[in-house]
């Protein structure tokens, strides 16, 4: 009755931002992620405790996190209350904490725990229902999101690739990705060219990745970011979810690339930057971002596989 599973974060390039459905948390247009082998949570639950409850890093978890994390139980069918322990085993605790491999993690170690044998679809799924893009953190390498599921359509090993994480802030972020998601489609008046822009991107982006084409699909994954943050801040109240050193990395890339380095960057709803680039270029890129004004760390990544189980214990229940 207990299992524990491992789940890598993932960074989108064709981003999710906005929801047609607020409940089932599905989303107005497909995106596209690679997952980060170096973002990596390991969540243990154990079924039969007196009560549900949660611990992220050694701390209590809120009773929002508590409560979206039942309902994923719930969706799996898992009524019994729950202990759930969850690690991230990030190198730096600069608040790159990731609901995505959590929720991911959760689902998995969840249903085996249960003895639920589910299928990867299904898991991603039911991971959906804590946070819309640990979907693709189920799956892992290159994911789709596009429907209720996400699904691999390329492996981790499919582009020789490098995601340097450039850790921008630290704390919580003031809005976070649910509201502010909310927000943009309920306020900006740019949405709904935000939504159509994502629909043309996604089978574009999934022409260049076939074609490994990085120069081109960097490009893409850049433009779809700062089209995202474009819709973010044109909420009323706006969002700004950028900080200095986000800006700084953004100009070092730039002169890198004028230098002739292939570099392009990408950044969720919070103040990190994330830099893609081929193998041979993340140790310039590093040093690059390390050296910006307000850059706390910086961490190379590579792409990363699915979730999944590391250990099952189920032992019949004392009568
Ligand atoms: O899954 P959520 O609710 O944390 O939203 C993720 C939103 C972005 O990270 C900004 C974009 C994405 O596709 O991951």
């Amino acid at each position: 009755m207990k299992a524990t599973a491992v789940a890598h974060a993932n960074i989108a390039l064709v981003k999710y931002w906005g929801k047609r459905d607020d409940a089932l948390l599905l989303p107005e247009a497909g995106s596209l992620s690679v997952a980060l082998d170096r973002l990596l949570t390991t969540t243990t639950v154990e079924l039969g405790a007196p009560e549900d409850s949660l611990r992220i890093d050694g701390r209590a978890a809120g009773a929002a996190e508590l409560v979206r994390a039942r309902a994923v139980l719930d969706a799996a069918g898992v009524r019994e209350p729950a202990r759930i322990v969850s690690r991230n085993d990030f190198p730096t605790a600069a608040g790159l904490a990731s609901s995505a491999s959590g929720f991911a993690a959760l689902a998995v170690a969840a249903c085996a725990a249960a003895g639920q044998e589910r299928s990867q679809r299904e898991l991603s799924a039911l991971a959906r229902l804590g946070s819309g893009s640990a979907a693709r953190s189920v799956p892992g390498g290159w994911a789709v999101w596009e429907e209720g599921d996400a699904e691999q359509v390329a492996s981790a090993d499919h582009l020789p690739l490098r995601l340097v994480v450039a850790v921008c802030g630290e704390g919580a972020k003031p809005v976070g990705s649910r509201d502010g998601m909310k927000r943009s489609r309920d306020t900006s008046p740019y949405h709904a060219a935000w939504i159509a822009q994502c629909r043309r991107d996604l089978p574009d982006a999934l022409r260049l990745l076939r074609a490994r084409d990085l120069p081109a699909l960097g490009a893409l994954a850049e433009r779809n970011a700062l089209r995202m943050h474009a819709d973010a801040l044109a909420a009323d109240p706006p969002l700004l979810y950028w900080q200095p050193a986000t800006v700084g990395c953004l100009h070092a890339l730039r002169r890198l690339r004028e230098q002739g380095t292939g570099v392009w960057a990408t950044i969720d709803a919070g103040p990190h930057l994330v830099a893609l680039c081929a193998p041979e270029a993340a140790e310039r890129v590093e040093a690059a971002l390390r050296s910006v004004a307000g850059v706390r760390d910086a961490l190379v990544c590579a792409p990363a596989g699915g979730a999944h189980v590391v250990d099952q214990s189920l032992h019949a229940r004392p009568l």
